[in-house]
């Protein structure tokens, strides 16, 4: 019996240098696409693809993250008093929306480090980990895409995508070959080998990691096991491909947009095009970005 994935980690304790000055005294995850923060999208799609428990990795500043999916007495008594039900609604969706446990990352040392902090909270089974900036537009949930091909092979999975050669640096690369399954052999890959940050002369491939993964417990002492990799941080990369040598990995290259949420021409990208979609907004902000004199 493969085991179910019921947890997911989001790592929040990254410093957000990208995107300062916002991020001086808030996490970057708590960036408002259109009017909602990023790790919320994280949490309901993770909520979407079946999971039950959500444990985030909180630095410093991570009050606003806890009080976020906190219930706030306060301002339920205020939006009933005025009668805002629409809002009152939505503000309680919030806090209604999965039950979430927290530890805190003293130092923000890497993602596989901040991984590592959820170690007890997860205990010994296969648990999810979702990256809050990398914002994923799709029809099924990109998590559940992933937790597909785990239910299937039973192996940790890691989210594909293929980048331009300029931006191999800013990503894990993989290399890999493809696997057939469900009679096409176009999205699923067993993983070779893995690595961090590489110059594009020295990269594998064009497929990157996408801040989706499925693992399974085997990876908190990989990450035990390995030292500090790129940028002198402890990398979720290094550490899969250390469980690479004990256990089989594999990629899956997701259907759907995704948005470089961390980065500013891609936050703005993810912030046009999800309020162009929207309902409530979608036709006057199409009408002014046509008045715009490009
Ligand atoms: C992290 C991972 C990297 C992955 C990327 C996806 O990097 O370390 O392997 O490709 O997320 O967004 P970061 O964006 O934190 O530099």
């Amino acid at each position: 019996m493969i085991p179910k994935v019921r947890k997911a980690v989001f790592p929040a304790a990254g410093l957000g240098t990208r995107f300062l000055p916002a991020t001086k005294a808030q996490p970057k995850e708590m960036l408002p696409l259109v009017d909602k923060p990023l790790i919320q999208y994280a949490v309901e799609e993770a909520k979407q693809s079946g999971i039950q428990n959500i444990i985030i990795v909180t630095g410093r500043n991570k009050s606003s993250i806890e009080d976020h999916f906190d219930v706030s007495y306060e301002l339920e008594h205020e939006l009933r008093k005025k009668d805002k039900t629409d809002l009152l609604r939505i503000v309680q969706e919030i806090s209604d929306l999965i039950d979430v446990a927290y530890v805190r990352q003293k130092e923000a040392l890497g993602l596989g480090h901040a991984v590592l902090r959820a170690r007890e909270l997860v205990g010994p089974e296969p648990f999810a980990v979702v990256l809050s900036d990398d914002v994923i537009d799709s029809e099924v949930p990109c998590l559940r895409q992933l937790l597909d091909v785990y239910e299937y092979f039973g192996a940790s999975v890691v989210a594909l995508m293929e980048v331009p050669e300029a931006s191999i640096p800013a990503y894990g690369i993989v290399a890999a070959e493809p696997v057939e399954h469900n009679g096409t052999n176009d999205r699923v890959y067993r993983i070779r080998n893995l690595v961090e940050k590489p110059k594009p002369e020295q990269a594998p491939s064009r497929l990157a990691i996408i801040g989706r993964y499925v693992l399974t417990p085997e990876i908190f002492a990989s990450i035990e096991a390995i030292g500090p990799g790129a940028i002198g941080e402890i990398q979720l990369t290094d550490a899969l491909r250390h469980l690479l040598r004990s256990r089989p990995i594999y990629g899956y290259r997701f259907e759907g947009r995704r948005y470089d949420a961390g980065d500013k021409l891609g936050f703005l990208q993810a912030t046009v095009e999800y309020a162009l979609r929207r309902e409530d907004l979608g036709a006057p902000f199409r009408q002014y970005l046509k008045s715009l004199d490009l």
